[in-house]
């Protein structure tokens, strides 16, 4: 769907072609062709925005990326993700649950504990798998960049070495790390770079009450990047934004709460959509947009902007 030629369409019904509603999505276990077959491996994917790494790019269920995708992951305890690198970068955002998350170089693994809101960015070209230890599943969001999506190396999959050894990430026993912010590898070196933890992010305070942490992008503990930014938006009962328009799309995935996405026309008429969680909006670039909380308690919201730099977007109150 293309919301640009907006030939014949109002801004409510662009507004409904831009919104992905949990309830309206399913599940899909076959995602992964490489997972085909193993049962350690399987895991399920809800696309929202793009294919996120599968290649069913002709999903007409899901919104056209532009510079990012997102999609949420469901993964089982006791099963894993095969070490492999990709040539674009991916981040992870733990919903639910925890997942350790594994760097490999030369036969060494890094391994991190990640928890409900804690992201990591996979850097491009590092191998990389998770796995799931703890006793509950694990949901997490996923958005790649749309830079070069070819499909995944894969480094130790279970189909050309040892479970064992697949589901360590290719560490030999006694090769395996953990992170360590102030470790002397190289290894967990890199890695703190790019895991963020929510609970060591400073909070930034804007207009409206509008709470931010900024995951990646320009601010104190983000993780610098060249492609988009990652916050976590809280928006307090009643609060409301003033429109802002950006230069590039963004995508508001609901985690707690309620808020209704509002699109505003040169005219000044609205469009309004609510959304709970696990639904989402893409704004399109150029679209005069804000959020309010209509709801009882805060809303906690995922905000995926596709542009790095600047967009011309200021939050005020509404
Ligand atoms: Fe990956």
């Amino acid at each position: 769907m293309n919301i640009e030629t907006t030939d014949g369409l109002t801004l409510a019904d662009r507004l409904a072609a831009n919104t992905g509603r949990f309830t309206d999505k399913t599940f899909d276990w076959n995602a992964f062709p490489s997972n085909s077959g193993f049962d350690e491996l399987a895991r399920a994917q809800m696309r929202y925005i793009g294919a996120g790494g599968s290649p069913k790019v002709g999903d007409t269920s899901t919104l056209k990326p532009d510079n990012f995708t997102l999609s949420l992951i469901y993964k089982e305890p006791g099963r894993y993700a095969a070490c492999h690198s990709h040539e674009i970068e991916e981040s992870f955002l733990i919903i639910d649950g925890a997942l350790i998350v594994g760097w490999e170089r030369d036969g060494e693994v890094v391994e991190v504990n990640l928890g409900p809101r804690d992201m990591i960015l996979n850097a491009r070209e590092i191998g990389h798998g998770f796995r799931v230890d703890g006793v509950e599943p694990v949901m997490m969001s996923i958005s790649v960049d749309v830079g070069k999506p070819l499909p995944p190396v894969y480094h130790y999959h279970p189909k050309e070495h040892p479970s064992e050894l697949a589901r360590s990430f290719g560490a030999e026993p006694g090769k395996t790390l953990a992170f360590d912010r102030r470790g002397a590898h190289p290894l967990q070196k890199l890695m703190s770079d790019y895991v963020v933890r929510h609970h060591e992010l400073p909070t930034i305070r804007d207009a409206a009450g509008l709470t931010r942490k900024v995951y990646v992008g320009d601010a104190p503990g983000a993780i610098a990047h060249d492609t988009c930014r990652k916050e976590m938006w809280g928006l307090p009962a009643g609060a409301a934004l003033a429109p802002f328009t950006r230069s590039a799309e963004d995508a508001v995935l609901c985690l707690e709460g309620a808020v209704e996405v509002v699109w505003v026309d040169a005219n000044g008429d609205e469009a309004v959509v609510e959304l709970g969680p696990r639904d989402l909006v893409k704004t399109p670039a150029g679209q005069a947009h804000y959020l309010r909380n209509p709801g009882a308690g805060a809303a906690t919201l995922w905000t995926v902007i596709g542009t790095a730099g600047d967009d011309g977007a200021v939050y005020a109150k509404g």
